[in-house]
């Protein structure tokens, strides 16, 4: 385990926003006209879990649809400067082309609250959910869809934009097609950059504030660092997530492998900072079908009693990520970690935390950091995974911060911390559980 009580005194610049993050179908409950909530009443949704142990339906979620004032109370209370959260396109258009003015008052509020209370509002405007009409349509499969999207955007935008301050288009635009290639694949990651390149013009129509799309930063790591192919591999899975997309940013150029190039003067320069998703590395094995390998045994961590993601800290990662964006600020839109022991979480923030600043002091404009998550949430399959710095009660909804809340509450006073701070919510560390 790193040694998080001897970390040195940190800071942070001087304006550096602190905030966390929250995404609408994680946390609203009874989202009824999501494509997702369709899939979750499916029996094949269950058929890897038939006993139901792991796998749920979202269901209520935490509530939060209603009880969104006494969350903006807990997010001021927590100390956070910054919100970002997602607005549920099936709640707003649920059949196609019938505006539901209920739902757009709801968010309406929920941004009034938020700005009287001084937190600063980061929108993500698709966060993996859309109205099941419209996937039945295809989604965002069909280059031609794109016109839905741009319809809703342009009902919506006007009503909200006076209280943003940061703008998300897509969440994880990067993730969509995964580690495959072939031509309908790279049409559809085309497609995403083209829906984000859409959303980043029609945004500027309305608003001040800047515009990204929320990218999923993994750091690939080949499983046998001197094994030829799968550093190969390695690369490959890097260019088709990452540099594809940073490329198509910076010049417009849409280059991957196995089809022909494009160009879109849409694409090119459409957007104002960096948005980073981080959370950990993934190893890449050249001898397995599905290329993604297990993770080091020796750092495993069993944070929550179940095989899952997030099972490795790996700080060093944001560092090394970040110093390829050097050329626009970078906001981090999402990092956290899933565990029933929140003493994981102290170090996870802490450490992540030093990273960051490492990454500022190798010359990165980092302007602000999104703790994921506010709360646990249901994580798109299970409630299992607890990601939150504040427990939900999934029977009462009673809302409980846990001691990683207040240090991050401590870490926003004071714009930074040292590792005597961390020791004061840490008596001692948590202990690795032996290798599975
Ligand atoms: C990210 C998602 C977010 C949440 C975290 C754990 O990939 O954007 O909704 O599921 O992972």
């Amino acid at each position: 385990m790193y040694d998080v009580f001897s970390l040195p005194p940190i800071r942070f610049p001087d304006g550096f926003l602190w905030g966390s993050a929250t995404a609408g179908h994680q946390i609203e409950g009874d989202n009824v006209h999501a494509q997702a909530w369709r899939n979750e009443q499916q029996t094949d949704f269950f058929k890897d879990d038939p006993k139901h142990l792991i796998r749920a339906p979202s269901g209520k979620a935490c509530d939060h649809y209603r009880l969104y004032r006494e969350d903006v109370e807990l997010i001021a209370a927590l100390g956070h400067q910054a919100y970002r959260f997602s607005i549920e396109w099936s709640r707003i258009e649920p059949e196609e082309g019938q505006w539901n003015l209920e739902a757009v008052a709801h968010y309406v509020d929920l941004l009034v609250r938020l700005t009287a209370k001084g937190i600063r509002a980061f929108v993500t405007l698709h966060h993996f959910t859309h109205p099941l009409w419209f996937d039945r349509l295809g989604g965002f499969s069909k280059a031609d869809n794109r016109r839905f999207f741009e319809r809703y955007l342009a009902f919506l935008l006007p009503k909200i934009s006076a209280y943003v301050s940061g703008w998300n288009v897509i969440n994880e635009f990067n993730q969509w097609g995964g580690l495959t290639m072939g031509p309908e694949i790279a049409s559809l990651k085309f497609n995403m950059l083209r829906v984000h390149g859409l959303g980043y013009h029609l945004i500027k129509l309305h608003s001040t504030a800047p515009v990204s799309s929320a990218h999923a930063f993994v750091h690939w790591f080949p499983r046998r660092f001197h094994d030829t192919l799968d550093r190969r591999m390695t690369e490959l899975a890097d260019f088709i997530t990452n540099e594809f997309f940073f490329h198509a940013l910076r010049t417009g150029e849409l280059v991957y492998p196995g089809v022909d190039a494009e160009f879109d003067p849409d694409v090119k320069g459409a957007l104002d900072f960096w948005s980073v998703n981080y959370y950990t590395r993934h190893m890449i094995d050249a001898r397995r079908a599905d290329l993604d390998g297990p993770r080091l045994h020796h750092k495993k961590l069993q944070m929550i009693p179940m095989r899952f993601y997030l099972d490795e800290m790996y700080p060093e990662g944001l560092i090394a990520n970040l110093e390829r964006l050097g050329d626009l600020p970078v906001t981090i839109t999402e990092n956290g970690c899933c565990c029933d022991d929140d003493r994981f979480r102290i170090v996870y923030l802490a450490l992540h935390l030093s990273a960051l600043r490492e990454a500022i002091d190798r010359g990165v404009d980092v302007r602000g950091y999104f703790y994921w998550s506010l709360m646990d949430n249901y994580e798109w399959i299970s409630f299992i995974p607890r990601f939150g710095l504040v427990a939900v009660d999934f029977q009462t909804f009673q809302r409980t911060p846990k001691p990683s809340a207040s240090l991050y509450r401590e870490i926003i006073r004071e714009n930074g911390f040292s590792g005597e701070t961390v020791r004061r919510y840490l008596d001692v560390l948590p202990t690795l559980s032996p290798k599975p």
